[in-house]
């Protein structure tokens, strides 16, 4: 008790000022810690369980709505009865790259959702958009979803679970209902802690996901002592806002955006492939890249969960792998402070060699690949 109350508690407070003034632009009033995206999320879908959604209402989401936030509110429409739209964003089984890549624009995705809002009109009450979303990394046009959803009477959590020290977010110019992202993402905070922003008149309407002593008396109170656990993370994330302060925010972002950029390009270059998403609606520290064609063939039949182990296990490389659009594999690079050109070098000789190999000798692809 004595650690909670003069060790954690006040760290935990002073984690939130350093965030919400030095970072997000926002009230340090409006801002509790949790412990990763998924329960911030959670904890504003949840709160929809007190405004009388019913069978007559609509939640909204986009395709690339990430797993996890996308069954808390499958959740939510199973309790309620409501109904769940899932706004297709680009994909389209069939088309080729340029297509692809064509349809991710701001005006096409900006234009579904009002699409969407039109169609379902005062039915929405709430929508989940990504700031930036997980597989394929898109950085979404948020200011106009946002806005869109704000005309049509719906409430809007944004879940920028990687957006913060990824891409630059002001929570006053944005004005979202809700706002999440994780700290222990681009912001190098220990794992795990994240943040989640409430807008002041709906405060009295989010319950922590773990109900505990501070139940009822505010969002700081229902927040703050989430039950024992271990607070070392939000205690310490200040830190990882002070230190990222200090390097510059916009020199942090020039560095992994133009790294995650130039190490793209070269992979697209070495391996005839094309970018999943153009560079124009991907201007974070992420980039999405097809494999090249012969990795995709489907006679082959490799899987995304094979590829990810085989670079994990054997190479030691970290980097997303996942089937979209029909099937085809795609990764996606992230370009971290830590991270050097000879990262993506080596990224891109290995799946070179493995592609080598699928046109010259499939038998020790195989053997190499379940090694
Ligand atoms: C868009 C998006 N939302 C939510 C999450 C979940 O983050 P966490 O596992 O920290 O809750 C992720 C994780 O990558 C994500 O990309």
């Amino acid at each position: 008790v004595w650690f909670m109350e003069n060790l954690a508690l006040p760290m935990r407070g002073n984690s939130i000022k350093r965030l919400a003034v030095g970072m997000v632009n926002c009230d340090p009033k409006d801002v509790v810690l949790v412990p990763n995206a998924t329960s911030g999320v959670q904890a504003a879908t949840q709160s929809m369980l007190r405004r009388g959604l019913g069978a007559d209402d609509v939640v909204l989401c986009l395709d690339v709505c990430y797993g996890a936030c996308y069954n808390g509110l499958l959740q939510l429409c199973r309790v309620t009865g409501a109904r769940m739209v899932a706004i297709p964003t680009a994909n389209s089984v069939g088309d080729d790259d340029a297509k692809i890549a064509d349809r991710y624009s701001a005006d096409v995705i900006a234009g579904r959702v009002e699409a969407a809002l039109a169609r379902w009109g005062s039915h929405v009450k709430y929508c989940v958009f990504e700031h930036i979303s997980s597989f394929p990394a898109v950085v979404m046009p948020i200011a106009r979803m946002v806005q869109a959803a704000r005309r049509h009477g719906a409430l809007v959590c944004v879940d920028g679970a990687h957006a913060i020290g990824n891409v630059h977010i002001d929570l006053r110019a944005l004005d979202p209902d809700f706002y999440v992202s994780n700290l222990h993402k681009w912001l190098c905070a220990a794992k795990s802690v994240a943040f989640m922003y409430v807008r002041r008149g709906l405060q009295v309407e989010v319950e922590g996901t773990c109900v505990s002593h501070g139940h009822g008396q505010g969002l700081q109170a229902e927040f703050a002592w989430q039950a024992t656990a271990d607070y070392t993370q939000s205690m310490t994330a200040g830190l990882a806002v002070q230190v990222f302060r200090a390097l510059g925010m916009e020199r942090v972002r020039r560095y992994t955006h133009s790294l995650a950029r130039e190490a793209a390009a070269a992979l697209v270059q070495k391996w005839g492939t094309r970018l999943v998403v153009p560079e124009r609606m991907s201007e974070c520290a992420m980039a999405t890249i097809w494999l090249p064609d012969c990795l995709n063939d489907p006679s082959l039949a490799l899987s995304a969960s094979l590829l990810h182990r085989h670079l994990q296990i054997v190479h030691k490389i970290e980097v997303p792998c996942a089937s979209l659009d029909g099937g085809r594999l795609a990764l996606r690079i992230s370009a971290a402070i830590y991270n050097v050109k000879a990262d993506y070098e080596r990224l891109g000789d290995v799946i070179a060699a493995l592609a080598r190999l699928a046109t010259q000798d499939r038998a020790r692809l195989r053997a190499q690949l379940n090694q």
